[in-house]
Order: C-alpha cells, then sequence, then structure tokens
C-alpha cells in the first residue's frame, strides 16, 4: 500500500515504518520534530518536515494514497495536566485536519494510536475494550475524543479505521528504540541509570495495594506492536470503526522492572523510593483476545528479558555514539 505515515520521527512510528517499509509499503512520513528525530525517520521513507494540520493535505493531495498511520501526538501525561491546550490542539485539532483532508481526497483507511489512558482507572483487569472510558488525564482524554471523532468519519463517511490502544510500549528493534530529549518512561531511565547518564531510579510510590507495593503495568515489545499496525491496515473495513487493546498480558511492577533490569545488564542499579507520581493507577494490564482473535495478531516478544534487552542494546549503542 501507498501510506502516509504521521509521526515517524518519533519512537513508535520510527519502529512501525521499519516494519511497513519491510513488509514491502510505500510510505511518506510527515514529521515536526518536535519531539522527533531526523535520524529515526525509516532509511526507505519520503520525508516531508511540518505539522499535520499544515501539510497533510497537500501531501494527501499530491498523489492517491492507500491510507494513514497515524502516530502524531503529544503523549507525556503530567505534562497534559499542566498544559492541556497543547494536547487539545496538538492532538485533536491537528488529527480533526486530518480526518478532514483524508475526507476530501477519498483516503479509505486510518490506524490510529489510541491508549490504555482513554480507560483511566480500571475497575477489573485485564482491560477489555468493553469497558468504561473514563481517562483520568488530558492526554487520556484528547486520544478518546480522537476516537469518538474517527468512529463519527466511519459512520457518515465510510472511512476503514482501527484505533490500536497501546499499553506500555518497550524494546527496541531495526535500530529505532526510545531517544527521548525529556526522558520520563520507566524501562528507558533505568537502563540509562545502569549506564551512569542519572544517578539513580526513583520509585514512584512504594504504597500502591499490590504484592510489592509498586505500580504494575502491562509491558509490549515495539515489533509486537508494530505487526498489529500491519494487522490493522489489511483489517479494515469501510463504514467500521474498530478498537483493539494492545498488551502481553502480563503485569509487573516497578520493583519487577527493575530488578529484571540488573539481571540483563549485569548492573547494580542505585533505587531511590519517592512519592506516587500524580494520577497514575495501580495496576494497568490489558486483555489483548480481541486482537489475537480478529487481527490474527501473534505477540512473540512477550517475556520482560527479551524486552528489556533489546532495549538495553538499543540505549547502550545510542550512548555510544552520543559521546563518540
Ligand atoms: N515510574 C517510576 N519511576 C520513573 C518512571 C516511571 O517509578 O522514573 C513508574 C510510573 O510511576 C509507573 C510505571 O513506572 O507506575 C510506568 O511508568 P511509565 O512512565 O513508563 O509509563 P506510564 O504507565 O505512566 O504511561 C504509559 C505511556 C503513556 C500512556 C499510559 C497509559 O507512556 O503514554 O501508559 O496508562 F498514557
Amino acid at each position: 500500500m501507498r501510506l502516509l505515515v504521521t509521526g515517524g520521527a518519533g519512537y513508535v512510528g520510527s519502529v512501525c515504518s521499519r516494519v511497513l517499509i519491510e513488509a514491502g509499503h510505500e510510505l511518506t512520513v510527515i514529521d515536526n520534530l518536535s519531539t522527533g528525530n531526523r535520524e529515526a525517520v525509516a532509511p526507505g521513507a519520503r520525508f516531508v518536515q511540518g505539522d499535520v494540520a499544515d501539510v497533510a493535505a497537500d501531501v494527501l493531495g499530491e498523489e492517491s494514497f492507500d491510507g494513514v498511520v497515524h502516530f502524531a501526538a503529544r503523549s507525556l501525561v503530567g505534562e497534559s495536566v499542566e498544559k492541556p491546550e497543547l494536547y487539545w490542539y496538538g492532538n485533536v485539532v491537528e488529527t480533526l485536519a486530518l480526518l478532514e483532508a483524508m475526507r476530501q481526497t477519498v483516503t479509505p483507511r486510518l490506524v490510529f494510536s489510541s491508549t490504555a489512558a482513554t480507560y483511566g482507572e480500571p475497575e477489573v483487569v485485564p482491560i477489555v475494550e468493553s469497558a468504561p472510558t473514563r481517562p483520568t488525564n488530558p492526554y487520556g482524554a484528547t486520544k478518546l475524543a480522537i476516537d469518538h471523532a474517527i468512529a463519527d468519519y466511519c459512520h457518515a463517511h465510510g472511512l476503514a479505521a482501527v484505533s490500536l490502544r497501546y499499553f506500555n510500549v518497550a524494546g527496541a528493534y531495526g535500530g529505532a528504540g526510545e531517544n527521548r530529549a525529556i526522558e520520563t518512561h520507566l524501562i528507558p531511565i533505568v537502563l540509562q541509570a545502569a549506564l551512569g547518564i542519572r544517578p539513580d531510579v526513583k520509585i514512584f510510590g512504594t504504597d500502591f495495594p499490590t504484592d510489592d507495593g509498586t505500580a504494575i503495568r502491562d509491558y509490549i515489545h515495539v515489533a509486537d506492536l508494530a505487526d498489529a499496525h500491519l494487522l490493522a491496515l489489511e483489517s479494515a473495513i469501510s463504514g467500521r470503526h474498530a478498537v483493539y487493546n494492545l498488551g502481553s498480558g502480563t503485569g509487573y511492577s516497578v520493583r519487577e522492572v527493575i530488578s529484571t533490569c540488573m539481571d540483563v545488564t549485569g548492573i547494580d542499579i542505585p533505587v531511590q523510593e519517592a512519592p506516587r507520581r500524580a494520577g497514575d493507577p495501580a495496576v494497568l494490564i490489558a486483555s489483548s483476545d480481541k486482537a489475537i482473535a480478529e487481527l490474527g495478531w501473534k505477540p512473540t516478544r512477550t517475556e520482560l528479558p527479551t524486552i528489556v534487552s533489546d532495549a538495553w542494546d538499543f540505549t547502550r549503542t545510542l550512548a555510544e555514539h552520543t559521546s563518540a
């Protein structure tokens, strides 16, 4: 397929672009490079720098595209609480412009990066797609608003769309991985501490109602996530908006993640206990049964040591290049 990929210079977008190209798709990547890196854009993709709202209509108007894979977004929960305007404009307004450009150019397919944050604090885990959606921060609220807009475009305009609700994405693939100017995610932070790039790892909250008191998350390998995007593109049906959770179905506590990182790296990583981070739920675990049954998705890298090991290779290589 000829595909437009937004946010292809970011972490998930850059890995998925590589997997899409390997599968034979032809890519044009749009990214404003506000948080992404130009060098992360997949080799072989055409690159256009700009905001989605500014450039998507022109790009889609140049030639006929089979679909859009929409990663471009702001995605930091804490920042979304402090600066909601960045999220309502940057996520919702930009995506509405993209949907309009797709409608006007009759671009048939959309795969959208939704999130576990659309559910908020779950009543029941594992979380299924029919669970209540009660986001606890503007990030989740904006992604949920976009999901609603996409559903309306499918119903009214025959768009074929799939929203993939990612849980905690980690790992690396094909030379692409987590490389943010400001890092807030647990696994890259722990690995940076292992390398001495930061002095220690803070455990945010040791009083959660879990066995070891720390928060539990469901970590999914970014390459497994990318495979789901391939399947989502193939499965999309005109007039239907399908929603799938993507996780490994296993929860690991913050302490378990740190201990796995110590095992994989062989390095004793200094840890500090700290208060909870605002808005962090105690336990988030996905049920991916729907994606497995309907998309035929087969995640193959579900073990945490595999995910950490791939992230470790990437983090070390990045650190070597940065210090060189
Ligand atoms: N954590 C620490 N110390 C750190 C960083 C994180 O203890 O230095 C903890 C967090 O408090 C949380 C867990 O590790 O309990 C995982 O935190 P991350 O920041 O790696 O990931 P989140 O679960 O907060 O967020 C992820 C995605 C979001 C998405 C969310 C869905 O990064 O984009 O899942 O709930 F919205």
